[in-house]
């Protein structure tokens, strides 16, 4: 699975998010060690505060089915520009590989790759 093609997936199930309220759709795609992918999609709620990010609603797929050796995660927003994960999610990955590989993409699908590390760099760990 390469860069790109996890980045097609998750442009895939980005037309699935709940986004009543900011109208900025995300899609999410975790490649685990046994290069199963995960999706996920942010899910807003009208007590805004409740509203989930599409990666950690990925992540918490993936945990929820065994799994938690994570290698990649691409990420597709609906911007212009390159969509980010916010460091919330960070923190969170964070949690299961501090050296995760990171896929972003701008509207036009270009592509950069960064580490978690390289993004968070004072990570918060036990
Ligand atoms: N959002 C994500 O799902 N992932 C990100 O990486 C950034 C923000 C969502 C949360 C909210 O539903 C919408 O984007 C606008 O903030």
């Amino acid at each position: 699975m390469d860069e790109k093609e996890l980045i097609k997936i998750a442009r895939q199930v980005q037309p699935n998010a709940y986004v009543p309220y900011s109208h900025f759709s995300v899609g999410a795609a975790l490649l685990t060690a046994r290069q199963n992918v995960y999706t996920g999609v942010n899910v807003e709620n009208s007590s805004y505060g409740l509203t989930v990010c599409a990666e950690r609603n990925a992540v918490f797929k993936a945990i929820s089915e065994g799994e938690k050796q994570f290698e990649a995660i691409a990420v597709a927003g609906s911007a212009e520009g390159f969509t980010y994960p916010c460091g919330a999610c960070l923190q969170v990955l964070a949690e299961f590989n501090p050296d995760l590989k990171i896929i972003v993409c701008d509207r036009q699908n270009n592509i950069k790759v960064h580490s978690l590390r390289e993004l968070l760099p004072q990570m918060f760990l036990l």
